[in-house]
């Protein structure tokens, strides 16, 4: 495993951490001893960062990182998020005294003292306009609650002007083969300013494994069933926001440039990590498994000028089109 720099804060993260997302809801069943055989692993795998966020299955994901923390020496660092507890995502919303409930909520579940890293959870454009909203994130890392924050946005023009405001440390942000806008615009921004970036969805969202086919079905309570059209939230948090054929003939496409031994998954890790500005990749995972061949991409060599440029190609050609414009 191999460790970047997150934003300016002290820690040295692992490039392949964790998305505690699946292990707290909306994806099928998963009971808690799958999940924490997940977690542990990631931490047996070198791992010392996990992503989740408040409303995982309603603070299960926190609530078993906890359970982790307590069980194991080693320091773990945990990103969580806060906003889409609100009925209706508006700037109102976002105000001092409902903040400072959902992250008394965190803390409570996560079982510490301070976050270490909070992050507005695509909240409305609007709110990068409202510097009040920083200024209560300031007071309360003042008041010892938040050790650094951060964003996780949807679009690029959210990430620019995000990253105007000094204390916001990292920026998640949609980014793997399907979604390749941030490294476009975005990159040479945030190195300029020194701010992390969590690459989010780096699978788009079990696509870019290479397992899934024309008939693969999912359970009621994955989102990969009932926000296909983004009848829940944003249709990009789902398969990138791809169309589903489409995704699968350019997977098609990707295959043949595998190098031996390398599996898809690891394939679309190890091409995120050949970007520098990126900190790290959070893929999900539910089984112990997939974590360990996940975290594996960490240690594979760079790739060579012409499979990123073929990898390219085929984004501009299958994928570009459908989705460049949006985010
Ligand atoms: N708005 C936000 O801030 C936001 C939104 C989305 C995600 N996130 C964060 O980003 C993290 C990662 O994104 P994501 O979980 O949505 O999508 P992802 O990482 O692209 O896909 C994860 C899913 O792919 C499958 N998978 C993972 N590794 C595999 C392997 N080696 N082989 C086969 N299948 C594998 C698993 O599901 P199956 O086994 O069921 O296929 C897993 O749950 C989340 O966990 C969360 O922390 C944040």
């Amino acid at each position: 495993m191999n460790y970047r720099q997150l934003g300016r804060t002290p820690w040295k993260v692992a490039d392949v951490s964790f998305g505690a997302w699946a292990i707290g809801g909306s994806w099928g069943q998963v009971s808690d001893t799958e999940a924490m055989g997940a977690l542990n692993k990631a931490i047996d795998s070198g791992v010392n960062f996990i992503d989740t966020a408040d409303v995982y299955g309603d603070g299960r994901s926190e609530r078993l990182i906890a359970q982790l923390k307590k069980s194991r020496k080693q320091e773990i660092v945990v990103a969580t998020k806060a906003g889409r507890r609100l009925p209706k995502q508006t700037v109102e919303g976002y105000s001092r005294q409902n903040l400072i409930a959902w992250v008394e909520d965190s803390l409570r579940n996560l079982a510490c003292e301070a976050i270490d890293l909070l992050q507005l959870h695509c909240p409305p454009g609007a709110v990068y306009e409202r510097p009040e909203v920083f200024g209560i994130l300031d007071d309360l890392v003042k008041a010892g609650k938040l050790r650094y924050y951060g964003v996780s946005v949807q679009a690029v023009s959210e990430a620019l002007k995000a990253t105007e405001y000094p204390n916001v440390q990292s920026v998640q942000i949609i980014f793997n083969i399907f979604r390749q806008r941030p490294a476009d615009e975005f990159f040479a921004v945030a190195k300029q300013r020194k701010v992390g970036i969590l690459a989010r969805v780096p699978l788009a969202s079990g696509l870019l494994t290479g397992k899934l086919r024309q008939d693969s079905t999912f359970s009621g309570d994955d989102h990969r069933n009932f926000n296909r059209q983004g009848a829940s939230f944003d249709v990009g948090e789902t398969f990138s926001g791809v169309d589903y054929d489409a995704g699968l003939a350019a997977v098609e496409e990707l295959r043949k440039l595998l190098p031996s031994g390398v599996t898809l998954s690891q394939f679309a890790l190890r091409w995120i990590l050949m970007f520098d500005a990126v900190t790290c990749a959070i893929p999900g995972g539910k089984r112990a498994e997939q974590v360990a061949e996940n975290c594996h991409s960490s240690d594979l060599p760079p790739f060579s000028k012409e499979i990123m440029k073929a990898v390219r190609g085929i984004y501009e050609a299958r994928i570009k089109p459908l989705v460049h414009s949006r985010w």
